[in-house]
């Protein structure tokens, strides 16, 4: 794998009108998702939903990637398919989430930093083997009184630029995600500074590591409100602010920028990235690595049942397109 190979990659994932479905959901996570619409969560049940979602016809025309848990990219589908195989087919890149979780800050109650770096290279070496073309690590942040610490900041930052150099030297393509949460009542202010301050310190820590920028993702926050903050900024404010940290922080050699979205209702997270689009000119491209609001709604439309799987489908389909004309600054 060479370095070019690593910034097409890149670039293909940031493609025009193009975004990430991020489906990479834990165990437990994915549990509490089923519990929302009262089905368990088998094995059988999550190959079957995410089946469902990469079989969507069409929706290759609108996604680039797909982020895969470790159970799913082992995965076949009911006809003996692998998961794996459908995504390709579709013209779907396979990528898989590599972290470990985010595990108590040793002295630092209420914080985290994420594990997973020990025996890392040899994980990503059996990934690349069962298809995988790019990677994700997820640092959390949270605001709160004197957080995240310097200690929080620190150690997220180095872990994910040591994440990022491995998957690099496998061939994978790092998508880097530290996660300032949006819980909390703290104003966009607060989010703005917390924000800026985590993606330098993430920026000089791939540069310590000597990461290929260029062969390289981010996937941030939002600069946004804190949700239960009494005052909540309007979706101009929310573009302004976070271009505006963006710009400050991230290189231009960085081809994209997916935003993950957090908690935000579809319609908002849609609404945020095609006003940022709308503002003209920018360094990296702007797009989408959604959960939450690429699934919410074809979850609830599946619900556990396969006669509902065209619904699902239509479902996925409708925010994977909405949100592609956002990554275009064309959503009406
Ligand atoms: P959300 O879009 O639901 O925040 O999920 C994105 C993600 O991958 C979080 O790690």
């Amino acid at each position: 794998m060479t370095s070019a190979q690593l910034v097409d990659t890149a670039n293909a994932l940031v493609a025009d009108s193009k975004g990430i479905l991020a489906a990479d959901e834990s165990s437990p996570t994915i549990k509490k998702r089923f519990d929302s619409i009262k089905i368990e969560s088998t094995e059988e049940n999550r190959r079957d939903y995410r089946d469902m979602l990469f079989s969507t016809p069409d929706a290759g025309q609108f996604i680039s990637g797909a982020i895969l848990y470790d159970e799913t990219i082992r995965q076949s589908a009911a006809d003996g398919t692998a998961l794996v195989k459908k995504l390709e087919s579709a013209g779907i890149i396979p990528g898989i989430k590599v972290d470990m979780g985010a595990k108590p800050l040793a002295g630092h109650p209420g914080e985290t930093v994420t594990e997973g770096l020990d025996g890392l290279r040899a994980r990503l070496e059996d990934y690349a083997k069962l298809g995988a073309r790019f990677t994700k690590w997820r640092g959390v942040y949270t605001i709160g009184e004197a957080m995240p610490s310097a200690a929080c900041i620190t150690a997220n930052a180095h872990a994910l630029a040591r994440y990022a150099a491995l998957a690099q030297e496998a061939g994978l393509v790092p998508i880097v995600e530290p996660e300032v949460l949006m819980d909390g009542s703290h104003s966009i202010d607060d989010c703005e500074e917390v924000t800026e301050e985590v993606l330098r310190s993430v920026y000089n820590e791939l540069a310590i590591q000597e990461v290929l920028l260029e062969g390289s993702l981010l996937k941030p926050n939002m600069v946004i409100s804190g949700q239960d903050c009494p005052e909540q900024a309007g979706v101009a404010e929310v573009a302004e602010r976070t271009v505006r940290c963006l710009k400050r922080t991230v290189p231009a050699a960085v081809p994209g920028i997916v935003f993950l979205s957090g908690g935000q209702s579809d319609e908002l997270a849609t609404e945020h990235l095609d006003a940022m689009n709308k503002l003209g000119e920018l360094p990296w491209k702007l797009s989408f690595s959604y959960g939450r609001a690429l699934q919410a709604a074809p979850l609830k439309a599946w619900s556990g049942q396969a006669a509902n799987l065209a619904a699902g489908q239509a479902a996925f389909l409708e925010r994977a397109k909405a949100n592609s004309a956002a990554a275009t600054g064309t959503y009406a």
